[in-house]
């Protein structure tokens, strides 16, 4: 086993970032950037999950990004129902737990059937968990999670003093999994943008110039590299 293995990331968070420009620089329509991007989901996951990663969570559709033409989210949505009822099979028949977070209301009912199917189907599956992020905002998850212990504390399950870290994870819509070692944010752009803000306090950042369409299973390496050959002290110092 190699060092880097032997430091290897449990959770990858990924900020798809860059379909546009990359369909732009190429003279073709934004929405051919996203099908792109869309067909590279699967290839990245098959080898996140070679590599020994655990749970990976795919931002694909923030909270904001309802504010786009309506031609651009018209695109997004049928790419999305598309993949819901067809490429995600691939995944299924892998063995993949998927699990929806985000505001899922948002979406045509249709869609929020598929969701709510696929990841009764695939509940028990726990080898490998892709978490997508659809309509998510990291605040907007953080603001439902308050919500929820607000609840707890007038129902009179705990007290206002017993409310910890522990609880605020529980609360969250990633309460299933650990929070992530390494956020990957491709095209170049160096912000966080709502994705997962309590959950990465202390995952390791790592940006890279290529657009989301162009990240291959090398680039993907690179990154699990670069992660290993970090030192992480969550606070305290290198003994
Ligand atoms: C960011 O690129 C990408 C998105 C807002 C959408 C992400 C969607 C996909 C990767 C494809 C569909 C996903 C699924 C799950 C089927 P951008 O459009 O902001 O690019 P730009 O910054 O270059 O304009």
């Amino acid at each position: 086993m190699t060092t880097q293995e032997q430091n290897l990331p449990v959770h990858i968070g990924i900020i798809m970032d860059g379909n546009g420009r990359w369909a732009t620089n190429q003279g073709l329509p934004r929405s051919a950037g996203h099908k792109k991007g869309a067909e590279n989901i699967g290839p990245i996951l098959e080898h996140a999950r070679a590599r020994g990663i655990k749970v990976v969570t795919l931002y694909a559709f923030s909270s904001d990004n309802w504010k786009r033409p309506k031609a651009e989210v018209d695109t997004l949505m049928g790419l999305f129902r598309r993949y819901m009822n067809e490429d995600i099979k691939q995944l299924q028949e892998k063995h993949v737990r998927i699990s929806f977070i985000g505001d899922r209301e948002r979406f045509e009912p249709d869609m929020i059937k598929r969701m709510n199917e696929i990841e009764r189907d695939t509940a028990a599956f726990d080898d490998f968990h892709v978490l997508l992020a659809l309509s998510y905002g990291g605040r907007e998850d953080l603001i439902a999670a308050i919500k929820k212990i607000a609840i707890d504390v007038l129902d009179r399950k705990y007290l206002i003093s017993n409310i910890d870290e522990h609880k605020v994870h529980n609360a969250l819509s990633t309460h299933a999994v650990p929070y992530p070692d390494l956020v990957i944010r491709t095209s170049g752009e160096q912000r966080i943008s709502n994705f997962l803000l309590w959950e990465i306090a202390f995952a390791e950042l790592y940006f890279t110039p290529i657009y989301w369409p162009d990240f291959n299973e090398h680039d993907l390496d690179d990154a699990i590299e670069a992660y290993g050959r970090r030192h992480r002290r969550f606070g305290n110092v290198t003994p």
